[in-house]
């Protein structure tokens, strides 16, 4: 895929929720087949915020077959990029954004008849309302379950739009919505998605192994205990697909361990490819990890969270051996094949070999 930015005309800004908004982009027509995208992708978007160049990844919220591209930003607590993007993003303001990238994503076809299922708490509606809409319009033949968790119901993201796929889809799609701060007549939805309440979806709402992929989209501890709630039942991983954007902070020991790795690493020597450019870069343990290392020999490697989530970082190793810290980014499909999150990866031995090209 390509590394590069291209600037996208912002053409509305629709306010979803008190601290949300959608997006519409409009890709300069030279570019705008390198816009072309799978339900479920996202995009990286740099901006430069009070003299700082900030990365963040944002979903798409529509389907391929709508021929936009929109995007859902929920202000966070600290947000730099959410917050600017709350309070000042107009109509007629430019975003660079990478190429549609991302592997939270299915082969849909219009012969299929399967059964999916989707938990999404908060903004991580915005990969899945993607993933639902290209079901439901490109498979007549599929079902769609929504397990969607919020806080309060003003705070609910695509409300409309979801009630109106409902009617519009009355028998495929079936959704439910769980509060955690106020009561509905059923317990079972009032409430966040943790464990126990997974159990009883499992036992009430939804059957595990009539499902064919689950789709997880959310805060980590929803996301753990949807997934920890379905291995429990024997749902095959290859089976359950998730999204992170976040991740927990590393532990001590998990960090010192990566120093010592890093600093074992020192001196090595690393053949790099980028844009078509191949690069020998020595790894330097200050400088962290290869994606730094990489960026401080010159090479513009592609990168945005920083924290192993996103994969924009991802490069596939040809040649020798390079370890993780952590990968939340990476499906088992994309390890078995060689590739690495590059902001993660430290080299455990001579000649590595890597290119972000393939
Ligand atoms: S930059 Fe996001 S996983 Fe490496």
């Amino acid at each position: 895929m390509s590394h590069d930015f291209h600037p996208l005309r912002v053409v509305e800004v629709k306010r979803e929720t008190p601290d949300s908004v959608c997006v519409r982009l409009e890709a300069p027509l030279e570019v705008a087949p390198l816009f072309a995208f799978k339900a479920g992708q996202h995009l990286t978007f740099r901006r430069e915020i009070d003299g700082e160049e900030i990365r963040r990844n944002y979903s798409l919220c529509v389907s391929p077959n709508e021929g936009v591209l929109k995007i859902g930003i929920k202000q966070i607590a600290g947000g730099v990029f959410s917050g600017w993007a709350n309070e000042s993003l107009t109509v007629g303001d430019t975003l660079d954004a990478m190429a549609p990238h991302g592997s939270f994503t299915w082969n849909f076809a219009p012969h299929a008849a399967q059964r999916y299922a989707a938990f999404a708490g908060g903004s991580g509606i915005t990969p899945i309302l993607s993933l639902i809409k290209t079901a439901l319009e490109t498979e007549p033949r599929s079902h769609f379950t929504l397990c969607y968790g919020n806080r309060t119901s003003a705070g609910i993201m695509f409300l409309e739009e979801l009630a109106g796929l409902k009617d519009r889809y009355l028998d495929r799609l079936a959704l439910y919505h769980f509060l955690e701060d106020e009561e509905e007549e059923i317990a079972l939805f009032n409430g966040r998605l943790d464990r126990e309440r997974c159990e009883e979806i499992f036992t009430t709402l939804i059957t595990p192994e009539g499902v064919d992929a689950f789709f997880i989209c959310g805060p980590g501890p929803m996301m753990d205990a949807v997934e920890q709630a379905l291995t429990a039942r024997g749902v095959a991983k290859a089976r359950i697909l998730i999204e992170r954007f976040t991740t927990a902070e590393l532990s001590a020991a998990q960090l010192a361990a990566a120093r010592a790795l890093e600093e074992k690493a020192a001196g090595l020597k690393m053949s790099v490819t980028l844009n078509g450019r191949r690069v020998n870069v020595t790894f330097d343990p200050e400088k962290r990890s290869i994606l730094d290392n990489v960026r401080a020999a010159g090479l513009p490697a592609p990168f945005a969270c920083k924290g192993g989530v996103c994969a924009t970082c991802r490069a596939k190793v040809t040649a020798g051996k390079v370890e993780m810290k952590v990968n939340y980014g990476l499906s088992p499909q994309e390890l078995a094949d060689g590739y690495v999150l590059t902001c993660q990866a430290t080299p455990v031995s001579e000649g590595v070999a890597l290119s972000y090209d393939i």
